[in-house]
C-alpha cells in the first residue's frame, strides 16, 4: 500500500467509525464494531502492519496521523460505552415499576407426619405428662417374650388367633423360635426382666399378623402402657384410662370397661369411648354408624397383670402389683378421623394423606 492510499483509507475510517459506533444498539454490537477497527485483524490494525513499506521520510507524519486516528476511535468507542449504559438505565428507569406487592411464586408443598405418627406422637405426649416413659424393643422377637412369658400355653388359641409370621434369624439357637411380634406386649416381658419395680413405661411400634381385611392390615401399630409399684389396682387404670379419652377424645368423653380375657391380665378387659361422632350437644350419644348404633367405640384391651406374667420375668407378684393396656393406632387414627377403611391409610394416596 502506498503512503497515499493509507492516508485515503485513514481519511475513509475517520471519516465513518462515529457513524458506525453510534449506530450499535447494543454494547455487543458496539464492541464488535471496535474490533472491526481496533482488533487483531481491524481495519487500524492493518495499516499499523504496513508502516515497513512506507519510505523512511515519510513514515513518520503517517505514523502520527495513525496514531491520532486510532486515539480518537478509541475516545468515541468509551463515549459510545458509556451512552449505552446511560440509555439503557434511563429505560430502566421510565420502564414499568417492578411490583412487590405481587404474591410470591408457590413453593412445593413440603408434606407432613402421617396420620399413624400424627396420633401416635399425640398419645405419647399424653401418656409422657403423666409420668410414663417410653421403652423401645425390637419387631423381630423370640417366642418366649411375645407369647410363652406373657402366659399363652403353646398351643393356646391366641396363637391361632394372632397367626403370626414366624422368621429364621441367622445364628440363632435351633430351639430359639422367633416371630415377627403380633403386639407390643412383648415390651412388658423385656422390661419387667431388665428393671426392678416401681416401673411405668409406654412402647410405641408396629406389629405383624397375618390378617388382611379392611379392619385389619398385616402391619400394624400399637401403643403398650403398663405400670407396677405396689398395691395398684383397677381404678389406677381406670383413672389413666378416663383422663387419656379426655385428652384425645375431648373434654367428657366417657370410658367403660366390657370384663374380656387376655392370658396376662386378670381380670381383663376391653374399654369403649363414647363415640365422637354421634355425641349431641347434651352430652348424648343416639348412636351412628360409625358406632353401629350403639353410642361407644372400643379402642383398647386392659387389665392387671397377671402373676404368672410377675413370675416369669422374675418380678415377686406377693409385692408387687400392676396394670398393662394395649391399644391399636391404626383403630384409634379411624376412629379420630372417621377413616371408613384402615387400608387407606398405608396406599400412600396422597389425596387421601393430604386431608390430615
Ligand atoms: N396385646 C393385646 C393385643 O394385641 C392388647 C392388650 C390387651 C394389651 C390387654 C395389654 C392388655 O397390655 O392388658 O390384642
Amino acid at each position: 500500500m502506498s503512503d497515499s492510499s493509507i492516508a485515503g483509507v485513514l481519511a475513509a475510517l475517520r471519516g465513518s467509525f462515529r457513524a458506525r459506533f453510534e449506530g450499535a444498539a447494543t454494547e455487543q454490537a458496539l464492541r464488535d464494531e471496535n474490533a472491526k477497527i481496533l482488533g487483531k485483524k481491524g481495519e487500524l490494525t492493518a495499516i499499523l502492519k504496513q508502516m515497513g513499506s512506507i519510505p523512511a521520510d515519510a513514515r513518520k507524519a503517517v505514523g502520527e496521523q495513525v496514531n491520532a486516528v486510532r486515539r480518537e476511535v478509541e475516545t468515541a468507542f468509551e463515549e459510545c460505552l458509556v451512552a449505552l449504559a446511560r440509555a439503557q438505565r434511563e429505560a430502566d428507569l421510565q420502564a414499568a415499576p417492578f411490583d412487590l406487592s405481587l404474591p410470591g411464586r408457590e413453593v412445593a408443598p413440603l408434606g407432613h407426619a402421617h396420620p399413624i405418627s400424627i396420633v401416635r406422637d399425640e398419645i405419647v405426649d399424653i401418656l409422657v405428662s403423666l409420668g410414663f416413659a417410653v421403652h423401645d424393643g425390637p419387631e423381630v422377637e423370640l417366642e418366649e417374650n411375645n407369647f410363652t412369658k406373657l402366659g399363652f400355653p403353646p398351643d393356646h388359641p391366641a396363637t391361632d388367633m394372632q397367626d403370626s409370621f414366624w422368621v429364621k434369624v441367622a445364628g440363632a439357637p435351633d430351639d430359639a423360635r422367633t416371630l415377627l411380634r403380633t403386639h407390643t406386649s412383648n415390651i412388658q416381658v423385656r422390661a419387667m426382666s431388665s428393671h426392678e419395680p416401681p416401673m411405668a413405661f409406654i412402647a410405641p411400634g408396629t406389629t405383624y399378623r397375618r390378617d388382611d381385611d379392611a379392619t385389619h392390615s398385616p402391619m400394624f401399630h400399637q401403643i403398650e402402657c403398663f405400670l407396677v409399684d405396689r398395691n395398684v389396682t383397677m381404678a389406677h387404670l381406670k383413672g389413666v384410662l378416663g383422663e387419656f379419652a379426655e385428652r384425645f377424645f375431648g373434654a367428657g368423653t366417657p370410658v367403660r370397661l366390657r370384663p374380656s380375657y387376655f392370658p396376662f391380665v386378670e381380670p381383663g378387659a376391653e374399654v369403649d369411648v363414647g363415640c365422637p361422632f354421634c355425641k349431641q350437644p347434651d352430652g348424648t350419644r343416639p348412636g351412628c354408624g360409625v358406632c353401629k348404633r350403639t353410642g361407644w367405640i372400643e379402642i383398647l384391651g386392659c387389665g392387671m397383670i397377671h402373676p404368672v406374667v410377675f413370675e416369669s420375668c422374675g418380678i415377686d407378684p406377693e409385692t408387687w402389683s400392676g396394670f398393662a393396656l394395649g391399644m391399636g393406632l391404626e383403630r384409634v387414627a379411624v376412629v379420630r378421623y372417621g377413616i371408613p377403611d384402615m387400608r387407606l391409610l398405608f396406599e400412600n394416596d396422597p389425596r387421601f394423606l393430604a386431608q390430615f
